[in-house]
């Protein structure tokens, strides 16, 4: 195999997140721009949208997190959440991937024949946004998982970061120096996964 497939091996979901990170908040900013830009959309339609928290801004996310899953989990569980929710806050910052569904709409009103593939593509090319963003970080030698706290966020969220309403959130990838190992992984049998002809 290569190097790349290496790093693809290598990308995993990594909980363990700290702050011993030796790019720059700026560093990776230009990172992350550069690998969701260069993530292909359907139609060219360039419909991710992406905000990027470090800091304080990052704290505040997962803070939201917290104050909005607080009331609806069972009093007896939330320290769990509450441990699970620390070692997002731990990590060094957190991607916010949006789709613009203006975008998709506009799209679904000038090619009718194809109005009801938009939002499965706009699904797709968002993750494959969140998919290369994740890899080109896994490349500089740092961790990440993947967050979903959509919907019961969005609205606390528009709100601090001012986020346009044809923005809608899809997820959150947690970045930060790897503290810790990923889990052991079990792939299924290539045989009931692959066909090859020739
Ligand atoms: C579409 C998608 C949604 C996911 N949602 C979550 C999630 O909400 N929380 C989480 O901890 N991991 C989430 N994951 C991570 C998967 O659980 C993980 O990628 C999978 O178990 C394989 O492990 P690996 O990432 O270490 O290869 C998601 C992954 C994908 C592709």
């Amino acid at each position: 195999m290569t190097k790349f497939t290496d790093t693809l091996k290598n990308r995993r979901s990594i909980y363990a997140l700290g702050r011993n990170v030796k790019q720059t908040p700026e560093e990776l900013e230009a990172l992350i721009k550069e690998a969701i830009k260069q993530s292909p959309t359907d139609f060219n339609s360039q419909s991710t949208r992406a905000v990027i928290l470090f800091g304080n801004a990052h704290e505040t996310l997962w803070n939201i997190v917290e104050d909005t899953v607080k009331p609806l989990t069972p009093a007896e569980n939330f320290p769990r959440t509450q441990a699970k929710l620390k070692g997002f806050r731990d990590g060094f910052g957190t991607v916010m991937f949006f789709t613009d569904t203006d975008v998709v709409t506009e799209l679904q009103n000038q090619f009718i024949p194809y109005a009801d593939n938009f939002p499965g593509w706009a699904e797709q090319s968002n993750g494959i946004a969140n998919a290369n963003t994740w890899v080109a970080l896994e490349d500089q030698g740092l961790g990440a998982n993947l967050q979903h706290y959509n919907p019961i966020i969005d609205e606390a969220v528009a709100k601090e970061w001012n986020i346009p309403a044809n923005w809608k959130l899809r997820s959150q990838l947690v970045f930060g120096s790897k503290e810790g190992e990923a889990g052991e992984k079990e792939y299924m049998d290539d045989a009931e996964r692959f066909k090859t002809f020739k």
